[in-house]
């Protein structure tokens, strides 16, 4: 009998052991990948919402435990009117589409971003969605969504400045992991990896302070390309680094 390969399988050449426990994604390419076959942008976002959920089973199948995802930044409401209400109906459609699927195979759903500007009926649909898969515990999934780090990090500032002035803190209080209690990302550990597709190298407002030790990948493939295969080559790209976090080599601190 000819043994068939599974796709769950982890390939061969990368250990079970130092995989990411955490990767980020900028889903960064949608448009070009669209006008590279003559369709308009919003055919490339909604190939690109496959991709998110491929990668996602793809994590769950190879003992990856959180995916956070860029899904609309705090820039992108300068788009065009057009592709922004195009934007806000696909995310809508896709959780209402797709939360069954996601409970059944034990997604957890969260959020970042400041999601009180969205409409009434996407908030209740994120509402929704992440009370549903609270206790889910086969993959996290957050999505980032009207999400932009320094209107983040602006927001921690003034919470946390108000209780000084409130007379709740003292000043000698602020530090590192109080900052941390008050970003979106709170009790969630920081990616391990980050992977923006298209070419493009730069990090676009994206959890500024939670990248600080994240190893960082960047391939030229768009992101509705981004396919198992690519996730591979980015595994690979991970397991060959040295994660330092400041301290000297590990091959000479033994
Ligand atoms: C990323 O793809 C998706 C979103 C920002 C919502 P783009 O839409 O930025 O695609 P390009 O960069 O124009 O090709
Ligand atoms: C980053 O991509 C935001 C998302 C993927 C949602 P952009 O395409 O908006 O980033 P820039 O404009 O190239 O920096
Ligand atoms: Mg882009």
């Amino acid at each position: 009998m000819i043994e068939t390969y599974s796709l769950a399988q982890l390939p061969a050449d990368l250990s079970p052991h130092t995989l990411p426990k955490h990767i980020a994604v900028i889903m960064d390419g949608n448009g070009r990948w669209a006008k590279s076959r003559g369709f308009p942008r919003i055919a490339g976002h909604r190939q690109g919402a496959k991709t998110l959920k491929a990668l996602l089973r793809c994590c769950k199948d190879w003992g990856i435990p959180a995916l956070t995802a860029y899904a609309f930044s705090t820039e992108n409401w300068q788009r065009p009117l057009q592709e922004v209400e195009f934007l806000m109906r696909l995310f809508e459609r896709l959780l209402q589409r797709e939360l069954d699927e996601m409970i059944r195979e034990g997604v957890k759903i969260s959020f970042v971003g400041n999601l009180s500007a969205l409409s009434e009926s996407l908030q209740h649909q994120i509402e929704r969605a992440v009370n549903t898969t609270a206790h889910n515990q086969a993959v996290h999934l957050t999505i980032a969504m009207n999400y932009g780090s320094r209107a983040e990090l602006t927001q921690v500032c003034r919470r946390i400045a108000e209780q000084v002035q409130q007379g709740q803190l003292q000043v000698q209080a602020v530090n590192e992991a109080l900052i941390e209690e008050h970003l979106y990302t709170a009790g969630s550990p920081d990616p391990d990896l980050l992977i923006r597709t298209s070419g493009e190298q730069r990090v676009s407002n994206y959890l500024l302070w939670q990248l600080a030790y994240t190893e960082l990948y960047f391939t030229d493939t768009l992101w509705p390309d981004f396919d198992r295969a690519a996730l591979h080559q980015a595994l690979i790209y991970f397991q060959g680094r040295d994660r330092r976090f400041g301290k000297i080599p590990s091959s000479l601190s033994a």
